[in-house]
């Protein structure tokens, strides 16, 4: 495919997009490449680095400083003994044994007879923590234990520790993406990093400038040095509230550091199906998921565990490059394609402007079941099946001779849902029951990139073929 085949037909700068789209169209099948942009901008920036000294400057300091990598963090996932057999399932996903450094902290000693499974992170027994003052009527006591996890985790005095992670025994981390996104940050510096909740209710009732547990809590080690001199006298002062991390969250406000959100951070205070926040997840990389046993599959014709392994198949391949969005238009026909790389795509027969491609569909409620708000937008999930997109979810992710990966994703054989409409100018795609992308990998250094660089690179393109 030469590139003067294809005429561009849409250009816009982005803050964050930076790839090429080439959509190519054939009848019974779509072949999608993405194409990378940022390379020739990485090489240019390293030229301004020559004559800028403040650039330089950065550059000198993160060549003298050893890149931070997973063995800077010290997870500590709160469990407790009764349940991990069970909640394992979850870690085993992403926890590497000997690479992954940290423990699940757990209420007591787990059963002799039962050996402790060698895929699971060691484990610690929590000091006991019956003194602490604990009144949220609505809450559990656990709430005081869990919140201590940090100064648990920061007394045992490891070393080479930049970051400490905390997460609960139903979190997915993505280890790759959660290193490249605290490698951004200057561990030297007071960090406290993470999300809110996707449901309004929940940040109304804990708080919008609080980083919710289960979506993974990051601290540098400078202020979880400071945090965990007050931490104690917080639990105290903070026990009407109900989590540990609305604790956790007071004692930050105590030390007047904020709250630094990272879009990757998911606490899914959802109910239903995720399938729509992941198909337009935003310009950054996906860091954890949490409460995937309380959402459907993410995939539709799959278990839980198998969809999430599904997932993570195709995050190995690419870790930078999971979940996120490419969209491309076919101006011939008048349709649009959004790609969610390493999950699903959706085929509109119909042109749809990239802001309206860019929120999500809601395939879910609220954490207490109502119809909104969200801490994003959304746009409708319909059910005439004429205004609903055709649907593909991941197959299979290869990786090809020259280093790119193709994904291929699929129809779901036995949904005819789409089916049903009637409409002619839909019929054509309803002839589509596969789609191809292939796509460079991605490098994490596009996310630090973004922030390094400020004039160049972060465009968005798309073309389209003139003749199919
Ligand atoms: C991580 O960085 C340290 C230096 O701080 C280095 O000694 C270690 O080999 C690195 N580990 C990995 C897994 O890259
Ligand atoms: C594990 O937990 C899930 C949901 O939380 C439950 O459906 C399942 O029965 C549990 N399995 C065991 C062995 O307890
Ligand atoms: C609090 O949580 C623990 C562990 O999850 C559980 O064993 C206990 O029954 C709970 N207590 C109350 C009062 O709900
Ligand atoms: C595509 O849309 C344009 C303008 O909206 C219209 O003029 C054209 O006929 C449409 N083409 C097809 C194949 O529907
Ligand atoms: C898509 O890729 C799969 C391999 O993953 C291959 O079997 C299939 O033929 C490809 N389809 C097209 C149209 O290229």
């Amino acid at each position: 495919m030469k590139k003067e085949m294809f005429q561009p037909i849409f250009f816009a700068i982005f803050m964050k997009g930076f790839l090429i789209t080439i959509c190519l169209v054939a009848s019974i099948s779509l072949i999608i490449s993405l194409t990378p942009h940022f390379s020739n901008n990485y090489a240019r920036s390293s030229a301004v680095a020559v004559t800028n000294n403040n650039i330089e400057k950065y550059i000198i300091k993160e060549e003298e400083d050893e890149e931070t990598n997973i063995s800077h963090i010290l997870f500590g996932i709160g469990g407790s003994a009764k349940t991990w057999h069970n909640r394992s399932r979850y870690s085993d996903l992403w926890w590497r044994p000997k690479v992954t450094r940290g423990f699940v902290w757990l209420d007591e000693e787990p059963h002799q007879n039962e050996p402790w499974p060698e895929t699971s992170p060691p484990y610690r027994v929590s000091q006991d923590t019956s003194e602490f003052k604990y009144n949220c009527w609505f809450g559990n006591r656990t709430a005081v234990r869990i919140a201590r996890i940090v100064k648990e985790s920061f007394e045992l005095g490891l070393t080479n520790v930049r970051w400490y992670v905390m997460g609960d025994d139903d979190t997915v981390f993505f280890t790759e993406n959660l290193v490249a996104v605290l490698g951004k940050y200057d561990y030297n510096q007071m960090y406290y990093i993470g999300g809110n909740s996707e449901s309004v209710e929940q940040n109304v009732v804990c708080s919008y400038s609080m980083a919710f547990g289960g979506g993974g809590i990051a601290i540098s080690y400078p202020l979880a040095a400071v945090l965990v001199k007050i931490l104690d006298g917080c639990i105290n002062r903070y026990h009407y509230m109900y989590g540990s991390d609305q604790k956790i969250g007071g004692c930050m406000a105590e030390i007047g550091v904020p709250l630094t959100h990272e879009l990757g951070f998911h606490q899914m205070d959802i109910k239903g199906s995720p399938r729509g926040i992941l198909a337009a997840h935003p310009v950054a990389p996906l860091v954890s998921l949490h409460h995937l046993g309380k959402l459907h599959p993410l995939f539709p014709s799959m278990n839980h565990r198998d969809s999430v392994k599904k997932l993570i198949e195709a995050y190995e391949k690419d870790p930078s490059r999971i979940v996120q969005q490419t969209l491309c238009y076919d101006l011939k026909r008048n349709w649009s394609l959004s790609v969610s790389w390493g999950y699903s795509v959706q085929l509109y027969p119909w042109l749809m402007n990239a802001r309206e491609l860019g929120f999500p569909v809601q395939t879910f409620n609220t954490w207490l079941d109502s119809k909104e708000p969200f801490t994003f937008d959304t746009r409708p999930n319909y059910v005439e099946p004429c205004k609903r997109p055709i649907e593909y979810f991941l197959d299979q992710v290869v990786r090809l001779q020259n280093g790119a990966t193709l994904t291929s994703y699929s129809t779901i054989i036995g949904d005819d849902f789409n089916n049903r409409c009637e409409n002619q100018k839909y019929k054509p795609a309803l002839a589509i029951h596969m789609v191809n992308v292939t796509a460079p990998i991605l490098s994490p250094l596009v996310w630090r990139q973004l922030d390094v660089d400020d004039d160049n690179g972060i465009r968005f393109h798309i073309h389209i073929p003139k003749f199919i």
